[in-house]
């Protein structure tokens, strides 16, 4: 049998604490499936005498000093989240050799290169299998399994939490702010729950699965985003009434331009007919669709967040950069060899629901649909509302054919000063159609 490998983690909280216990526990497991014994040597924490009984680790084995642990390990696995200290002590880890296992999407998403470069000037492996779809493998089958294929598009739901509450308010008919402190009060909102529902955390999730879908670099500042916080208990009523939901959508896709190959991602809420697979998707869990030349639809489905289920795709990349030190060999590194450009949003084509509030008098939907004609934008569908006679007005729902976001931006600011239309009252994507 080999010598132990000495595994460093820094963050016991939710995950970390999760991924201690299973080490400490299942150590006899893990030693026959890696061919040496895996050696917790401590945990870096924040606050030491916060007691975490969970975790199986005795008292002695938590510390402050980060730095000094990450200097005796062989893996280092971070569990802390944030930009710093975590960039700075998984360079110095891959400095000294280490492999690195995280779940920091934040930082991957926002400087994932320097990590990349780091680990192969070391190397190294870094493994990130965590970071998107926590609990179900998607990262590996990427980078791994469809190394052979090419991807078209890349579309899922990646956040939990918006997740839990688009759902619930589809369910209950309840609006955003009551569902939210639901989801905080149940623990799958953040006590700054910013990062779910302004979509930050799916556009972190975004930029790593388009990085290893194209073979590109692209980080967070590559990837449109718009939250759910203006999604209303009336948009949802107005989606069901054409048979849809609506979810918070990372879509990353290739696109052939006349000039060559071309990505587009991003991140927003869109309707998603029912029959799409991905709109019964229900309550905390995620689900990614990916389109490919060859296998043709895959789709991965499973908890995106919680201890135990993160922990079990961290403890899978442990297992492998373990088997690798034991064994030799080496997992695969960054691959951006495609430098595709990165499209803006201008650029993104779909479909659009609108609806508007217009003077209810003859005329006026060949007024309306005269300037989405005008913009270059076809009318795919067209529902009147019950007309209202204390105000004269009547409540138009309209879906659109595939127009580009830019001449849906102009067609919706032709409309806002439109004598006939007295209020432009939700503008969503549909996707899935
Ligand atoms: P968490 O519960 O807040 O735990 C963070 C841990 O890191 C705590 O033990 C904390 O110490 C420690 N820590 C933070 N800053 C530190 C510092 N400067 N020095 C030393 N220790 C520090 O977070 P989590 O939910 O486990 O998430 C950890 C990582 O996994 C994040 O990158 C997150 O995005 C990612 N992730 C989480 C989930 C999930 O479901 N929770 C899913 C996928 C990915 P104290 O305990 O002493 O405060
Ligand atoms: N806050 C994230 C979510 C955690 O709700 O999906 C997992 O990345």
């Amino acid at each position: 049998m080999s010598e132990p490998v000495r595994v460093a983690l820094l963050g016991c909280g939710v995950v970390g604490e999760a991924v201690a216990r299973r080490l400490v526990e299942r150590s006899a497991e893990f030693e026959a499936r890696v061919g040496a014994p895996l050696q917790v040597i401590g945990a870096a924490v924040r606050d030491v005498d916060k007691p975490r009984p969970d975790s199986g680790l005795s008292a002695d084995q938590f510390t402050t000093d980060a730095m000094s642990l990450v200097s005796k390990a062989d893996i280092v696995v971070e569990l802390m989240g944030g930009l710093e200290p975590a960039r700075e002590l998984l360079l110095h880890a891959m400095a000294q050799g280490a492999s690195v296992v995280t779940a920091n999407k934040l930082l991957l998403g926002e400087d994932g290169p320097t990590l990349y470069d780091a680990a192969e000037s070391a190397g190294v492996d870094f493994y990130y299998e965590a970071s998107a779809g926590a609990g179900f493998p998607l990262l590996r089958p990427l980078q791994v399994n469809l190394a052979g294929d090419q991807v078209h598009r890349v579309v899922g739901i990646v956040n939990g939490t918006t997740n839990f509450i688009l759902d619930k308010m589809d369910r209950t008919g309840a609006e955003l702010p009551d569902v939210l402190a639901e989801a905080q009060a149940l623990g799958y909102a953040e006590a700054d729950p910013t990062a779910d529902v302004e979509g930050y955390d799916a556009r972190s999730k975004a930029a790593i699965l388009a990085s290893l879908a194209f073979h590109t670099r692209v980080s967070t500042r590559d990837v449109h985003c718009e939250g759910i916080m203006s999604i209303t208990a009336q948009d949802i009523a107005a989606a069901r009434k054409i048979g849809c939901v609506i979810k918070l959508l990372a879509i990353c896709e290739r696109v052939n331009t006349p000039t060559g190959a071309e990505i587009n991602a991003r991140v927003h809420p869109a309707l998603v007919p029912k029959s799409h697979p991905l709109a019964s998707v229900r309550d905390a869990f995620n689900a990614v669709f990916v389109e490919t030349e060859l296998a043709g639809e895959l789709m991965f489905y499973g908890r995106g967040a919680g201890g135990d289920a993160t922990a079990s795709s961290v403890l899978g990349d442990v297992v492998q950069a373990a088997r690798h030190r034991v064994h030799g060999g080496r997992g695969p590194g960054e691959s951006a060899y495609a430098a595709m450009p990165l499209q803006s949003i201008g650029a993104a084509l779909t479909s659009y629901s609108i609806r508007l509030e217009v003077i209810d008098r003859p005329g006026v939907l060949a007024q309306v649909a005269s300037v989405f004609g005008d913009q270059g934008v076809s009318i795919e569908s067209m529902r009147q509302g019950v007309a209202r006679s204390d105000t004269g007005s009547a409540t138009l729902h309209l879906v659109t054919q595939q127009a580009t976001d830019a001449a849906l931006s102009r067609t919706v600011e032709m409309l806002r000063g439109h004598d006939d239309v007295t209020a432009v009252t939700s503008v969503l994507r549909v996707e899935g159609v």
